[in-house]
């Protein structure tokens, strides 16, 4: 039960502020656009029909109401932990070793999941050039590495080696790509809305059911996976200590990179399922190219898979920045070895970034995607839901403390953030709430046995 005390975040070793609110949107829609949009809606349409674009609202709502308690917690708590941090202040350390080791899930997985999503698109490019097939898949899909998706996360390492203001410059050019290119899928796909393609509206209900062929369906079941296109904006929770001014740039860059991409997924949600029927593209690796290519248009399908291969990877780059502050500040409290948390001459966090980096290549390396994106939305909830009781509970323990920006309804944010966050998780495939559950009793075992008496508040 023991908690950080708000002053002691403040006195550790600091990195070097650089970073203002339109790096902070840049970072922002950077780390939220990718693979979820670009891939995992014709997962969603597969779960849910056209009705998807339900599944899109209710995971955009949750999400909102997250953002907003991250705003709150940020500004108030600024701390390169993210989750983690506001949880060791505000419910204790037991917890927040929980909601550590499931941000470990959060991160790592998705920027394995990215990782081998890019890799998708560009082996397809590298095999046509005559690259081992052998070696863009792992020894599960009948390969022997992924060699692609290694190399991936080893470039944007190391462009975060190199130094923070450096990587979101390059960060931001890719942004804007990201952007056009969304944009250009729209003006394509818009024109050729059929309101026929919207029926049936809701094939499969809307609660999580289990279907004939062992697939869980439903609204909520697409919701449960779609939620993995919303995440990212909490990544810029963890550059809070980068930031000029965390009070008025943390809360901008959050709410407002999370407003822009659901503008955008709405957009192009409703362009896909009005231009085909959702069973041509459902579950297809790259369903806009897809749907692009069946309306007849294969040289626009084209660029636009080649602009996901060059801009993909800001999603890799924001979440492996995040996963590595995260680490830092846990070596920081004594839960992993202190000589990995030294900065480097340029105020970087080098051999955690490295460390980082080796751990998400080999599982980048060997894993399929499948499930991967799964298992990082359930680590994701787990935090969200931690996040959105500090929220509560700090609005009750210190009312009157300074908070920069203030969510708007509070409480009922918080009660909501919780609320929703539960029932995606109960909505997510079993097999995937149980790997989450073993994750987590290793995590607890390992406090119990290790962390708990490493911990620097031993004996404070
Ligand atoms: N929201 C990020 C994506 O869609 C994780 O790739």
């Amino acid at each position: 039960m023991r908690r950080k005390s708000i002053a002691s975040e403040r006195q550790d070793e600091r990195m070097v502020a650089t970073l203002s609110w339109p790096h902070l949107i840049a970072l922002g829609v950077g780390a939220i656009v990718g693979t979820g949009i670009l891939t995992l809606i014709g997962v969603g349409a597969d779960r849910a029909g056209p009705a998807v674009l339900i599944s899109f609202a209710i995971a955009g709502a949750i999400c909102a109401c997250a953002a907003l308690a991250y705003a709150e917690l940020a500004t108030m708590l600024p701390a390169a932990g993210s989750a983690y941090s506001y949880s060791y202040m505000v419910l204790g350390e037991a917890i927040a070793w929980v909601v550590g080791w499931s941000l470990i899930l959060e991160y790592s997985l998705v920027v394995s999941a990215v990782a081998v999503g890019w890799s998708g698109y560009a082996s397809t490019l590298l095999v046509g050039m005559g690259f081992p097939v052998a070696l863009t898949q792992g020894p599960e899909l009948g390969g022997i590495v992924n060699l692609p998706a290694v190399f991936i996360i080893a470039v944007v390492a190391g462009l975060l080696m190199l130094g923070t203001r450096e990587s979101a410059r390059v960060n931001s050019v890719l942004v804007l790509l990201k952007m056009i290119t969304l944009a250009g899928f729209v003006a394509v796909a818009l024109p050729y809305f059929d309101s026929a393609n919207l029926e049936p509206f809701m094939p499969f209900g809307f609660g999580k059911s289990m279907g004939p062929d062992g697939v869980e369906r439903g609204v909520m079941a697409a919701a449960a996976i779609i939620f993995f296109a919303f995440y990212g904006f909490d990544a810029i929770s963890t550059a809070a200590e980068e930031v000029k001014r965390p009070e008025r740039d943390l809360a901008i860059g959050i709410v407002g990179s999370m407003l822009i991409c659901t503008f955008v997924y709405v957009l192009v949600a409703a362009a896909a399922v009005g231009a085909l029927p959702f069973t041509r593209f459902a579950d297809s690796p790259e369903p806009l190219a897809l749907i692009l290519r069946e309306l007849g248009q294969p040289g626009v399908a084209r660029i636009i898979a080649i602009a996901a291969v060059i801009a993909l990877p800001t999603v890799i780059l924001a979440f492996l920045y995040g996963q590595s502050r995260i680490f830092l500040v846990m070596a920081r409290d004594g839960f992993l070895p202190s000589g990995l948390a030294r900065l480097s001459g340029r105020g970087t966090p080098v051999r955690i970034t490295v460390v980082t980096a080796v751990l998400v290549a080999i599982l980048a390396g060997v894993l399929p995607i499948g499930e991967i994106a799964a298992l990082a939305n359930a680590g994701t909830l787990i935090a969200f839901i931690a996040v959105g009781t500090c929220l509560v509970v700090m609005r009750y323990r210190a009312p009157e403390m300074h908070r920069p920006f203030r969510a708007p309804l509070g409480l009922w944010v918080g009660a909501a953030t919780v609320a929703g966050c539960l029932y995606l998780f109960m909505s997510l495939p079993a097999k995937t709430q149980l790997w989450c559950l073993f994750w987590n009793t290793a995590g607890i075992v390992l406090y119990a046995a290790y962390g708990h008496r490493r911990s620097r508040l031993q004996g404070a």
